[in-house]
């Protein structure tokens, strides 16, 4: 049974090491979420100890999967905009460990994280993805409007690169 839910402030650094290891687990799987290889737990526990910092500041959410005590997927909603986007967001970092995918986990961290956008009143989602992989597709099912590819934007974690499709979607 997983459960899925906002992480108060007060609960993120507990369950930094779990947040962390599901990133350290995604980059050696060879996703292309903005780090390159070799990335350590420890580069893992440093990425997410800023994403916290900043979400204790109010700056972004950020929504985990549970399998039981363990962190098994999550994503983040970034409410930091300038002020005149006061009604926008962005995804980011939708991760699932690669032993708990294809069992619709990401899909239900997606319609988490649409809702608590929406209930701080961001009507307008961005989030950009890797072309061809598996996420685009996620995106496109779950009514994600796709604006463009921009090629050649990122790299994997191995160095090839990689193009990237821009979406969005309207909420309420
Ligand atoms: C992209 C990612 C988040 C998807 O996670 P996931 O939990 O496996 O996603 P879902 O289970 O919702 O959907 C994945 C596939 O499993 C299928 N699926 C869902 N439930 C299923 C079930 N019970 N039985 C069989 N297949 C199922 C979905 O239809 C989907 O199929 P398709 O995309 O081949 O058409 C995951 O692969 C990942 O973390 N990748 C690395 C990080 C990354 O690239 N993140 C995106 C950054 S923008």
């Amino acid at each position: 049974m997983i459960e899925i839910r906002r992480l108060e402030s007060s609960e993120l650094r507990d369950h930094l090491d779990g947040l962390a290891a599901v990133l350290e687990d995604c980059v050696a799987g060879g996703a292309s979420v903005s780090y390159m290889a070799p990335f350590s737990r420890e580069d893992a526990v440093a990425a997410f100890e800023g994403f916290v910092a900043d979400a204790e500041r109010g700056g972004r959410l950020i929504l985990a999967a549970f399998l039981g005590e363990e962190v098994v997927g999550t994503v983040q909603v970034v409410l930091t905009t300038p002020p005149n986007q006061p009604h926008r967001g962005d995804i980011a970092k939708l991760l699932v460990h690669r032993k708990a995918r294809r069992q619709g986990l990401a899909d239900r961290l997606m319609e988490h994280a649409e809702r608590e956008a929406l209930a701080e009143g961001r009507t307008l989602l961005v989030l950009d993805t890797v072309t061809g992989d598996d996420a685009e597709r996620l995106y496109a099912r779950r009514g994600w409007n796709q604006v463009g590819v921009i090629p050649g934007y990122a790299l994997y974690p191995d160095g090839r690169l990689c193009d990237t499709t821009v979406f969005y979607k309207t909420l309420g």
